[in-house]
């Protein structure tokens, strides 16, 4: 495990870039979770990235470049809906799906004719990606940086977290600082290789935003009613995301009923055994008065607003999952378009 930080060491980008244009694997920064990267052009380098996550090698990655010029090159057709989607909205939380130009990046697209393509709005990553071009590394494919069906890093630490017990015969990881992610979940998905845009998977950027650029209405392929034509692909996966306890969304409603049940038997364990892990966190919005009652739950708050909430999400659940809990009940998050990204991550989370 090596921490490269370019706020400490002036060769920071240079050492991550060579590390990358060797084939090593390094942790990069972007704006909305850590990435796992290694060099989309070299085969051998992307098994690396499947073997340290312990993810099924036929589900892709997506592959980061610089500008929509250096994404041209693992392109065999570039739409127009694409383009314009690119335009508005690169550098930024925005993955476009495009056939894949067939010499290119096989392993990276998990043997798939098209490819996913970003270009992330990060100055650390723009820094690294422009540095890795200028060694001729054109594309870095990076998953999300978490072990295949855990919750994805937003901050250095937690990648440090994910990958420090290593298992024998894994290569090592090295991680790129950049600070707490900003967006913090992963970013929009649109296929642009069908005759129709396709959400395979919701982000900051809203469908309605989304479709004020494609031109056209946007249809969302929900995991819960897989499109058959979309790849089988991790982050389409109805369970995903998830926390070492389990995880269950409930209203406000149906919330309190069960912090009522739970009540008495948390008290008699309390009592019992002095000091022990609450068995169950509570993740809401609302703060209502039988959190003082409720000595033996762990609660976090849930931001109000869906950007802040987004930014959160994976760290809370993070916190939450190393009290040692047996149950994370979260309270559902509204129902406006604003949090469809969250909505998604917690109903795959809670899936699991
Ligand atoms: O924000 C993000 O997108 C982060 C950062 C690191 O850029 N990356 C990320 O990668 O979330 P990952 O591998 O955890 O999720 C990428 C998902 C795949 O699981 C799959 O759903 C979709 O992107 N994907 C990639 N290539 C695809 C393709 N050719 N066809 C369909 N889906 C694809
Ligand atoms: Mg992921």
């Amino acid at each position: 495990m090596r921490l490269l930080d370019p706020a400490q060491q002036p060769d920071a980008i240079e050492q991550a870039a060579r590390r990358l244009a060797d084939g090593g694997l390094l942790a990069l920064p972007t704006e909305t979770v850590y990435g796992l990267g290694a060099r989309a052009d070299d085969d051998a380098a992307v098994a690396r990235i499947f073997a340290a996550k312990g993810r099924p090698s036929d589900h892709p990655l997506i592959v980061h470049v610089p500008n929509t010029e250096a994404a041209l090159h693992f392109a065999r057709a570039f739409p127009p809906v694409a383009q314009r989607l690119a335009r508005a909205f690169w550098p930024g939380p925005l993955t476009v799906i495009v056939p894949r130009e067939p010499s290119m990046a096989t392993a990276a697209a998990g043997g798939h004719d098209t490819i996913g393509l970003r270009c992330p709005d990060h100055p650390v990553a723009l820094a690294l990606l422009n540095a890795c071009a200028a060694q001729g590394v054109l594309g870095v494919a990076a998953p999300s940086a978490n072990r295949f069906g855990r919750i994805s890093p937003t901050r250095a630490e937690h990648v440090l977290n994910e990958f420090e017990d290593r298992g024998q015969g894994l290569d090592e990881v090295w991680v790129l600082q950049g600070g707490a992610c900003e967006v913090g979940i992963e970013s929009t998905i649109i296929d642009c290789s069908r005759e129709h845009p396709v959400l395979l998977r919701p982000g900051r950027l809203t469908l309605a935003e989304i479709e004020a650029v494609a031109g056209e209405p946007v249809q969302w392929s929900k995991p819960e009613a897989p499109d058959p034509k979309a790849p089988k692909a991790s982050g389409t996966l109805l369970s995903h995301y998830a926390p070492r306890a389990k995880l269950s969304l409930l209203d406000d409603v149906h919330l309190a009923a069960a912090l009522d049940v739970i009540e008495p038997e948390l008290t008699a364990a309390e009592i019992r055994e002095p000091g022990q892990a609450p068995r169950v966190a509570v993740y809401s919005r609302s703060v209502w008065a039988w959190r003082a009652k409720h000595r033996g739950v762990v609660h976090l708050s849930m931001p109000g607003d869906a950007a802040t909430a987004a930014h959160d999400l994976f760290a809370d659940l993070r916190e939450l999952d190393a009290t040692g809990v047996d149950l994370i009940w979260v309270e559902v998050p509204p129902a406006d378009a604003a949090w469809d990204g969250v909505r998604d991550r917690l109903t795959r989370a809670a899936a699991s």
